[in-house]
């Protein structure tokens, strides 16, 4: 077999290799393959081999062509995989971090015209083209903390055009970088100002117009289900249109206050339910018995300054499947990396090093529908790979708020460092 890329000599090579047809569960989840004086090799865009460096020369050749990093001392990883982000906005909202030391809750900022709001005038103000940088520039900012795939929402339009908009931004900015986006169609994120005392006209204007074009656009639809913005059943009625139309959904739940969201994210069949500081123990167990998707974003409830964090470890151990994500967003989670999020979960989610990977890794990517491709080192999955520098995998969350990405390698092409 001839390789155009050869990884070699890594300390430790980690797989994150799982059943590929369901996420890691229970005690799975703490299971990560671990391969010392690892190897990876990639032929064209996929994975050719993985094992330890000393049997290399038994099964691969090497040419002229043949690019080879040596990772001696350092570990290497699948991409990492951020299955919810909010991608592409214009502005920036730090005057809200004094509202917030001032005590103005975050709810209360957007119920007063501010808040998500304001991320969608400027975004509404803003041309394709100018989205298309900004998100080109974020994405970019991603890739270098090691994110090779990650999902993006609209969700700062909130009129047709400019949902519409802002997804054709988001296919562009897919084709201009080298981060893989996956499209999520998030209309519900807000009533806009214009339907202020007519949620349920927003809810039509979603459903009839909106949803049957931006179905042909996007792969998955989410609802922000809380308190003062989309009640249950808006989020139930709009979910089962898209699903009508195809889509798979995903659902903003129980945030920060208990609506039941899990509990419909399962009666619905979602991929997964994001957020969860709220859920019941009911919803718990309806996720768990659907096998929905929790994507936790601990990195928000840090920002938010929210005092309980989600019931990471009776989720896991109740059999729901975990994954993380940033939450990138310019309100409730200005932070792109999951190299960060990896070192809150372990802190304030009380999850091991091996189970905060799996769940940028292997887990993230079943949460984007995407683990078949990607989200673990094996043969014929895509190679996307990371070179941290770190001697082991624990080192990664120990060191937290540092960038050790050292290499990107997407679709077997060295994009960063190499
Ligand atoms: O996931 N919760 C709703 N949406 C985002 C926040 C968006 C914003 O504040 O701009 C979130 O936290
Ligand atoms: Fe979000």
């Amino acid at each position: 077999m001839k390789a155009d890329l050869l990884i070699t000599n890594a300390n430790q090579l980690v797989t994150a290799v799982g059943a590929s047809d369901r996420p890691k569960i229970k005690h799975e989840l703490a299971d990560l393959e671990v391969i010392p004086d690892g190897a990876v090799a990639a032929a064209g865009e996929h994975i050719l081999w993985v094992g330890p460096t000393r049997d290399l020369d038994k099964y691969l050749e090497a040419g002229p062509s043949t690019r080879k990093i040596n990772a001696r001392g350092k570990t290497v990883l699948p991409g990492l995989v951020d299955p919810h982000t909010h991608l592409v906005f214009a502005g920036s909202r730090e005057h809200e971090l004094e509202l917030k030391l001032k005590g103005v809750p975050y709810l209360e900022i957007l119920a007063q015209g501010g808040g998500i709001l304001s991320t969608v005038r400027a975004t509404q103000a803003a041309s394709q083209q100018e989205l298309v940088q900004i998100g080109v520039k974020y994405a970019r900012q991603m890739l270098a903390q090691g994110t090779t795939t990650a999902e993006a929402k609209s969700g700062y339009g909130l009129s047709t055009a400019d949902e519409l908009k802002i997804l054709a931004a988001i296919k562009e900015i897919d084709a201009a970088q080298p981060v893989d986006l996956v499209p999520t169609f998030l209309g519900a994120h807000a009533i806009p100002a214009e339907y202020k005392g007519n949620p349920a006209g927003y809810v039509d204007l979603v459903i009839e117009e909106m949803l049957p074009q931006a179905a042909q656009l996007a792969q998955y639809c989410d609802v922000f289900c809380e308190q003062g913005v989309f009640s249950l059943e808006q989020s139930r009625l709009i979910l089962q249109a898209a699903q009508a139309l195809g889509m798979k959904c995903k659902l903003h739940a129980d945030e920060i206050t208990p609506l039941g969201g899990a509990e419909l994210a399962a009666e619905l069949g979602a991929v997964s339910a994001d957020h969860l500081l709220a859920v019941s123990d009911e919803g718990i167990r309806r996720m768990a018995e659907r096998q929905v998707l929790a994507v936790l974003l601990p990195a928000t409830t840090f920002y938010l300054k929210e005092p309980n964090y989600a019931p990471a470890r009776k989720m896991i151990e109740a059999g729901v499947p975990v994954a993380l994500a940033t939450d990138f967003n310019p309100g409730s989670c200005p932070n792109n990396s999951l190299q960060l999020v990896m070192s809150i979960a372990s802190l304030y989610l009380s999850m091991t090093s091996a189970e905060v990977i799996n769940a940028v890794t292997i887990n993230a990517a079943h949460a984007l529908g995407r683990a078949q491709e990607i989200g673990s080192l094996e043969v014929g999955k895509k190679a996307d790979i990371v070179i941290f520098d770190a001697h082991s995998y624990p080192y990664i969350p120990y060191r937290f708020g540092s960038n050790l990405v050292e290499t990107v390698i997407k679709n077997g092409q060295p994009v960063m460092g190499g």
